[in-house]
């Protein structure tokens, strides 16, 4: 059986280069590019295993078999792709203050657009990974999580509405180990229409 395939576009869309004007360089985001592909890739190669049953079922083993490897570095890998997909659509904008209903959004949950800023850089910091900024489903609301890698810690019934990469990939070229200054550069050119764009409706 053949799976469905994601892809990544082949070059970055322009508007992300302009994140130069607060240091986020094109070379890391060219460097980021192709780690962005490899987990599309990734994820592509082991659908196609599981399709294939390529991991024999009758040896599916909780200690190690194939098909934990599969099932467990694929949410790693679509985590991934998913997480840089939202990432490099969610900057090249103005950042400043959010608009729309992201902003109301925000002051429902966070009480100012202030408050809810500084939880989400403290998110970025405390971080190993990733924050993640999602709408929960079941409560009709905006709420900050913390990743520490491609696979955790989100909750179900949410959408991703904004992601901060904040592994050393994403700024040691620019900041060095400064993740603060890039947490600050970022607020500068979050793309607040695109997160507006995946307001679930
Ligand atoms: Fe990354």
């Amino acid at each position: 059986m053949q799976p469905k395939l994601v892809q990544v576009p082949e070059a970055l869309p322009v508007k992300i280069y302009t994140t130069e004007r607060v240091g986020i360089s094109k070379a890391t985001h060219d460097a980021h590019l192709g780690l962005w592909k490899g987990y599309a890739n990734k994820t592509n190669e082991i659908r196609q295993r599981l399709a294939d049953l390529d991991a024999d079922p009758t040896k599916a083993n909780q200690i190690f078999s194939e098909m934990r490897a599969l099932k467990t570095n694929y949410a790693f890998a679509y985590g991934g792709y998913i997480n840089h997909t939202v990432y490099f659509n969610s900057i090249g904008g103005e950042g400043g203050e959010a608009n729309g209903d992201i902003e109301a959004l925000i002051k429902e949950s966070y009480g100012s657009f202030g408050r809810w800023a500084d939880d989400w850089k403290a998110t970025g910091m405390a971080a190993r990974g990733w924050a993640f900024l999602a709408y929960d489903h079941t409560e009709q609301r905006v709420q900050t999580y913390i990743g520490d890698s491609q696979d955790t810690f989100p909750a179900w019934n949410h959408t991703l509405l904004l992601g901060l990469d904040v592994y050393e990939h994403a700024y040691y070229l620019d900041f060095q180990a400064a993740r603060p200054k890039y947490i600050s550069a970022y607020m500068e050119v979050i793309d607040w229409d695109a997160v507006n764009g995946r307001i679930p409706r």
